[in-house]
């Protein structure tokens, strides 16, 4: 059983790929029941973004809140990010033990950039998140025998450089601060297709006279922004000139 979480698609793609080559069944974590219903001997598999150098808030309290009544026999998670995960597995591994589970495998892998509300954040240059794409489809066979395996003690990650710092310092600053829907705003090229409120993993969008409203349920996934067709959602002014990017875009 594998559990997704994605805004871009970049995790979903990762998801869905081992999922076939695993033939694992597939749960997207925020439409999913937290009561697993766990077959014998089966695995336990989480996909997901790093967001502020940590598993997603959403995915930690998912597993805060799972039940089973079988437990998993090998548990293991694969994570993707811009550039690094930092302390991503001691802070997935910390909610995992208090549930009395152990992770036994864990991957990461560099995919495009999809962070842009905040200055200096950016996207990768097209000819980058080709790059990243392509390495990442040619290692996941690798990824899968290994989970296929079902080896233990194994554990990939990429630290990138002042790991404690990101995760244990800047994260709880980055969700108290700097995570809210109240800045994103539409501008006059919205053609209220509704294509924002379809994409947001988390329902937060309302149309009202055909144009979004945020719930301010949001965790600056950024999807609605990299989905816009005529690029109309921006978040203040940061996003501006920005451009826009998300797994399978043209
Ligand atoms: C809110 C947010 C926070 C992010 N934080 C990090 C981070 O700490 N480190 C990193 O390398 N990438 C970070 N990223 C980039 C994403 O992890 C990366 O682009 C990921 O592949 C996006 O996956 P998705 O398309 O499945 O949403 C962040 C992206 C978002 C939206």
């Amino acid at each position: 059983m594998i559990l997704y979480y994605s805004g871009c698609g970049n995790s979903r793609w990762v998801a869905e790929t081992l999922a076939n080559q695993l033939q694992e069944r597939l749960f997207f974590i925020p439409e999913s029941t937290p009561n697993l219903d766990v077959q014998v001997d089966e695995s336990l598999g989480f996909v997901f973004p790093v967001y502020a150098w940590a598993p997603p808030k959403l995915v930690l309290d998912f597993v805060q809140r799972m039940s089973f009544r079988q437990r998993p026999s090998y548990i293991w998670f694969a994570c993707t990010c811009g550039d690094e995960g930092a302390f991503t597995r001691q802070v997935f591994s910390r909610k995992m033990r208090k549930k009395g589970l152990l992770l036994d495998a864990c991957f990461c892998m560099q995919m495009p950039e999809t962070y842009v509300a905040f200055p200096g954040f950016a996207l990768d240059t097209p000819p980058n998140e080709r790059r990243k794409i392509e390495t990442v489809r040619a290692d996941l066979p690798r990824v899968t025998q290994l989970i296929k395996n079902r080896t233990r003690n194994h554990y990939e990650m990429i630290w990138g450089t002042f790991p404690l710092i990101k995760t244990y310092l800047l994260r709880p600053l980055f969700y108290r601060f700097i995570i809210t829907d109240r800045h994103f705003r539409t501008t006059n090229v919205c053609t209220g297709c509704g294509l924002c409120k379809k994409v947001c993993p988390l329902h937060n969008i309302r149309l009202e006279d055909k144009h979004p409203v945020w719930l301010g349920n949001c965790t600056h996934c950024m999807s609605c922004y990299h989905h816009c067709p005529t690029n109309a959602i921006q978040y203040g002014k940061i996003t501006q000139g920005k451009g826009q990017y998300y797994f399978g875009k043209k």
